[in-house]
């Protein structure tokens, strides 16, 4: 694991950034609360991420941290074979630089290490920028969940990608 992140991090080129993805633990959670907030309507809150992280066996929450900082974050929830994405997302200042994509190739590497064969995820229907990723990441749309978000009613693809 240690040597896929050197190797992903010497082809972006960053000599002079220290970058690593490690999981989460209870420290991270006010850093990851307020990528949350800054990324979601309904932003879950710091005793959701805690009950995530002392209760819930299926789950397991990935951290970026770059320079120090955790400036990213995602989660799955592991089921029969299946890794199901709870949330992810990057700090607004760290966006479009290729951060999200390298966060999750490096999670979907691990999980496949660890016998994970599929993962999925909901994504809003207007949600351009994410569904590129996934698309880029192999991800293909399976159904729609009708009206899946509760602050504006709107309708989520089901994304799917094999491991
Ligand atoms: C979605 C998110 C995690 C993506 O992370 P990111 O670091 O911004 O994405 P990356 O820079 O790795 O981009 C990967 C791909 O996404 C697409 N992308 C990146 N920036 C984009 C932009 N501004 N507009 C449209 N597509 C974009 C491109 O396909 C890009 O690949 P490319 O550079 O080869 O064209 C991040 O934008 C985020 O946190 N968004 C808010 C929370 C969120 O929506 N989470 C997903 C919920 S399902």
């Amino acid at each position: 694991m240690k040597n896929n992140v050197e190797d992903q991090q010497r082809e972006k080129g960053s000599e002079d950034t220290a970058v690593a993805i490690r999981l989460m633990t209870v420290e991270d959670i006010p850093a990851i609360t307020a990528i949350e907030e800054a990324s979601f309507p309904n932003p879950w809150k710091a005793e959701s991420f805690l009950s995530e992280l002392k209760d819930n066996r299926i789950a397991r929450y990935y951290c970026l941290v770059i320079n120090d900082k955790v400036v990213g974050y995602m989660g799955v929830w592991l089921v029969a074979g299946e890794a199901h994405i709870t949330n992810v997302a990057i700090w607004p200042g760290f966006r479009s630089k290729g951060w999200g994509e390298f966060l999750m190739r490096h999670v979907m590497q691990d999980l496949k290490k660890h016998g994970l064969v599929s993962i999925t995820l909901e994504v809003r229907v207007s949600n351009i920028h994410a569904q590129k990723l996934y698309t880029k990441l192999g991800f293909k749309a399976a159904g729609v969940r009708r009206k899946y978000y509760s602050d504006n009613k709107e309708d989520a693809y089901i994304m799917w990608a094999k491991l």
